[in-house]
């Protein structure tokens, strides 16, 4: 079950990094999009990424013409019908993945495996949406994809395990490590990530410490790369909220739930990075 061709349905910010370090490990991949104008916004960020990673001395011009040659881009799902493995990396909505992996499943080819790139929405319920369910897995990637090292690997109770080891074998050839786990909602990382974050925004809710003691404590006192509140801006703040309120839903326990503040944010429109607004101001560099 060699996996050779690789299909990203979207070229968000997952989307475009998982489409950017699988054609870098040198597989043929193409990155699909909705729009030609979302398509060429997602397709300019690897490049522009790849570019400054050329700059620091990071990436070599050898890789930058592998990716060229590599990665396609197209608005047409099936420009991914003879791909060996499809990711999708769409927005978190159960109902559009639904249409979508139930349309993949009619086009792609019966060996092809499925992955969702999904946060926390049940990887087990995306494989109900296809007639191959034991094909289809979880692979979790982590923000910004091409310098995070992990990938989880999740696999259901109906898994085949040949899939999951050729899906494991792919990550690690894109230079990933993997971690395994069940289907639970927000596997291992956002499992333990998610409510040290919201804490955090409750520290800071509740007027005990400023956002940047907060953000200081945690990274000058634990060595963290970032501290809480700047990670959440980094990875959106909607984002955040979505993921505490699916973990809320299937666990039911107060350590899971939305802080009022954090919600208000999203309401407001203050989303982090995305947005240019979050905790930090994101229009100037660095955010202040
Ligand atoms: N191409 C290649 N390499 C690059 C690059 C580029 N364009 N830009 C930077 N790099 C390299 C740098 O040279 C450096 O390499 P070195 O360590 O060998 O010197 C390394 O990447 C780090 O880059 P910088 O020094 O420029 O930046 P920082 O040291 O500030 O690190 C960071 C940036 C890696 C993003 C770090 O801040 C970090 O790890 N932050 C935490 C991110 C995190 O927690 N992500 C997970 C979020 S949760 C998630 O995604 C799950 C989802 O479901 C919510």
């Amino acid at each position: 079950m060699a996996i050779l061709k690789v299909g990203v349905i979207g070229s968000g910010l997952m989307g475009s990094g998982i489409a950017q370090v699988s054609a870098q490990a040198g597989f043929a991949t193409v990155v699909r999009e909705v729009s030609p104008a979302l398509l060429d916004k997602g397709l300019g960020s690897v490049f522009k990424f790849m570019q400054s990673g050329v700059e620091k001395g990071k990436v070599s011009p050898l890789d930058l013409d592998r990716v060229r040659e590599n990665l396609k881009g197209t608005t047409e799902l099936k420009d991914v019908a003879d791909c060996d493995l499809v990711i999708e990396a769409v927005p978190e909505s159960l109902e559009l993945k639904r249409q979508l992996w139930g349309e993949l499943d009619g086009i792609c080819k019966p060996g092809a495996i499925f992955a969702s790139n999904t946060s926390s929405l049940s990887i087990t319920e995306m494989s109900t949406f296809v007639k191959r369910p034991e094909r289809f897995i979880g692979l979790h990637f982590f923000n910004p994809v091409p310098l995070m090292k992990l990938v989880e690997v999740i696999r259901t109770l109906r898994t085949d395990p040949a899939a999951l080891q050729a899906a494991q074998a792919w990550c690690v050839a894109i230079g990933k490590t993997v971690v395994n786990c069940g289907d639970s909602t927000g596997f291992v990382v956002n499992r333990l990530l998610v409510p040290y974050m919201i804490d955090a925004v409750r520290l800071y809710e509740q007027g005990i410490a400023s956002r940047d003691d907060i953000d200081n404590a945690m990274r000058l006192g634990c060595g963290y790369p970032m501290g809480p509140l700047f990670l959440g801006d980094y990875v959106g703040l909607d984002t955040t909220l979505s993921i505490c309120e699916i973990m809320f839903n299937e666990f039911r326990e107060p350590r899971f739930a939305a802080p009022p503040l954090l919600r208000r944010m999203v309401l407001a429109g203050l989303h982090g990075r995305k947005s240019g607004h979050g905790f930090y101001d994101w229009s100037t560099t660095p955010p202040r």
